[in-house]
């Protein structure tokens, strides 16, 4: 990279990637015996919570005529269309009757499938696999197994508080996870009174190194500006508070604070909903301020804060968006933007062939920047 490097022109696509886990919606959303709609990757989902308050989420359309599942009964264990009447298992998908067939009738109900998604449910959040799409007028089987669990948030003892935040984004899934890990806005965005403000600038080194499907901001001290810095400062010396910082595809975003015992840890998404929206979601865990009782409420003032700035961005970038403007990425502020569109190119590239997916990183790299 020569001092005079260009900037990149870059126009985000927004490709979605499926084969991933996915933040659905907030476990509170969803009540026993309820169903709550939700889309994921332009995909209208039904999600649901069983009797036993296990969770479930089906395609959105029953497969006889495409009727919304929605818009059906659920009993806490079947749901029945509401056009004619098939029943469904609400985990499995399968279909269970066909109230119009005679008894001499011989369809095999059984082979009939909703198009049902596995589920998992911590950290406050359901989370559903979006496999990828099949073969166009395939008909749904049954849910397909993921490769593997459900992202959590970190934690490092048995005893913690957790919190959430969510916003929508009026901006594609690219521009909402360049948005969270671009530095350089911090100054003009983030500013308040009891933060920073834009003249706290000032140049910054930081180490990245590759990670599996990722890269990772080794640990350092955190920045001075770091919410959870200042609050952590409370209880430990500034030297002994250290930060990591990862991103891994598809839009997880994960960042461990540790000072001695204390930990606070967070775990950010940025989910499509369709092409051109999508949401983000905080989820934080900690185990500091146990004794504080405005703790938590504190720090979801914090982060509702930064949320909300970026959230009112996004909603003013949009308009700029709108009439598809040339845009550009430039060095070093810009390079984990970079990493991330070539690691989702690399990851696409490898995804047909099931090939090895290649790292655009081949090391460690110091990156610098004013925020
Ligand atoms: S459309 Fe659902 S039963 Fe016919
Ligand atoms: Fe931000």
């Amino acid at each position: 990279m020569n001092s005079f490097a260009t900037p990149t022109r870059q126009t985000p696509d927004a490709a979605m990637l499926f084969g991933f886990w996915y933040r659905a919606l907030a476990s509170e959303r969803v009540r026993h015996n309820r169903l709550q709609k939700a889309m994921l990757l332009e995909i209208p989902l039904v999600i649901g919570r069983d009797a036993q308050g296990r969770a479930f989420a089906l395609r959105d359309a029953c497969p006889h005529r495409g009727m919304p599942l929605s818009c059906g009964l659920f009993d806490g264990q079947q749901l029945e269309c509401s056009y004619h009447g098939w029943k469904f298992d609400a985990h499995s998908g399968q279909c269970q009757l066909i109230p119009s067939l005679t008894a001499d009738q011989k369809l095999r109900v059984d082979r009939i499938y909703a198009g049902a998604l596995a589920c998992a449910e911590h950290d406050d959040y359901i989370w559903v696999f979006v496999p990828e799409p099949g073969p166009a007028g395939a008909g749904a089987t049954k849910p397909e197994e993921p490769p593997m669990p459900a992202p959590r948030v970190p934690t490092f003892s048995s005893a913690y508080k957790l919190a959430y935040l969510t916003a929508d984004m009026p901006v594609n899934v690219d521009h909402g996870i360049i948005g969270l890990m671009d530095p350089a806005h911090g100054p003009f965005v983030h500013q308040a009174w009891w933060w920073r403000s834009r003249h706290s600038i000032h140049e910054k080194q930081k180490a990245f190194e590759p990670i599996p499907n990722g890269f990772r901001m080794s640990a350092h001290t955190p920045s001075s500006n770091s919410a959870p810095y200042k609050l952590l400062r409370l209880y430990a010396d500034a030297e002994s508070i250290t930060t990591t910082i990862d991103f891994v595809l598809p839009n997880l975003r994960s960042e461990t604070i540790r000072a001695g015992k204390y930990w606070f840890s967070s775990l950010t998404t940025v989910t499509p909903i369709t092409r051109n929206r999508c949401r983000i979601d905080v989820v934080a865990a900690w185990n500091i301020f146990r004794w504080l009782p405005f703790g938590p409420r504190l720090l979801k003032f914090v982060f509702g804060k930064f949320v909300e700035q970026d959230r009112r961005t996004m909603e003013l970038q949009a308009e700029g968006l709108k009439h598809d403007p040339h845009l550009m990425l430039i060095d070093d502020a810009d390079r984990p933007a970079k990493w991330y569109f070539q690691l989702k190119q690399a990851y696409m590239d490898a995804r047909p062939n099931g090939g090895e997916m290649r790292h655009p990183m081949s090391g460690p790299v110091t990156l610098k920047w004013r925020s």
